[in-house]
């Protein structure tokens, strides 16, 4: 009897406030279950970037600590790769405060960062302060260039096939992910170019099936099977090689510790 009374209450507050019914649709079981019906064969295989390259030290910065920060093994993962596969363009959408780009700029010959531009983050209601915010690290660095424009409608023509790195990191819905990662693959200089995407996980562990159905969807099938979640990242990658990795394991006792040294800059 309780239930069709919570469901008689659910029914009458849904059609009061339709919206409510996002929430059921965003809910992760949900979501997950329907990738598993879309990609029943797909394996969540996790590749570690300090394995894999043996990593031993490398320095995050600038790195602000704010709401909304990637982690900084994110970035770590962005330097990583310009490093390993000697990435000479990198293209990225979303800039926000410019962290990611700047990061990047260090290892890379140029820079390209895509945001929506800041008066049509006005129009959407967006605080001035956190409009403000954008492009805080990497308005100065020289080898970056800002371009503005929304994903969906910005004319990528210019820009075709130069990027040996591409990080999708806009909106994370997963028909934004989706269309962004199609733009992505047109990027690409070669097909051994990267990409990655970020919040494919919602922590260091967890998968997150909302964006993870959008890189899917996006990708030729042919390509699924070189996807992977990073350890201890949010991030996706595509690589065109044949790399080690394992299947995700999560609630993991740690395998390995690191030190951080927090310095103000
Ligand atoms: C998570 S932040 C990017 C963070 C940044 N990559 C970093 O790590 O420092 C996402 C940014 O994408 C922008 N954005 C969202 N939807 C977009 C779209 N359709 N086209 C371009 N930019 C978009 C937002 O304005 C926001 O600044």
């Amino acid at each position: 009897m309780k239930k069709i009374f919570k469901l008689l209450n659910a029914i009458k507050l849904i059609i009061q406030r339709p919206a409510l019914l996002n929430l059921i649709l965003k809910d992760e079981q949900f979501v997950k279950a329907q990738f598993e019906r879309s990609y029943p064969a797909f394996q969540l295989k996790e590749i570690d970037l300090f394995e894999l390259w043996n990593v031993q030290k490398i320095t995050i910065t600038p790195y602000a600590f704010l709401s909304g920060s990637s982690l900084a093994t994110d970035f770590a993962l962005l330097k990583i790769l310009c490093m390993q596969y000697k990435v000479e363009k990198y293209f990225e959408i979303g800039t926000w405060r410019g962290e990611s780009a700047a990061n990047v700029a260090q290892h890379v010959q140029e820079v390209y960062t895509l945001n929506l531009p800041d008066e049509t983050l006005q129009q959407m209601g967006q605080s001035r302060a956190y409009i403000a915010s954008h492009r805080h690290f990497s308005k100065d660095i020289p080898n970056i260039k800002h371009l503005f424009g929304d994903s969906a409608t910005f004319d990528f023509q210019p820009f075709l096939s130069q990027f040996d790195l591409i990080f999708i990191d806009g909106d994370h819905s997963t028909k934004a992910v989706e269309r962004d990662t199609k733009t992505a693959l047109s990027l690409r200089r070669s097909e051994a170019a990267i990409m990655v995407w970020h919040d494919a996980k919602s922590d260091a562990e967890y998968p997150r099936f909302e964006v993870l159905q959008g890189i899917m969807d996006g990708l030729p099938k042919h390509m699924h099977q070189n996807v992977y979640l990073v350890k201890h990242t949010l991030c996706a990658v595509y690589v065109p090689d044949e790399i080690i990795y394992k299947m995700i394991h999560i609630n993991e006792v740690p395998s390995r510790e690191f030190k951080i040294t927090i310095e103000q800059q």
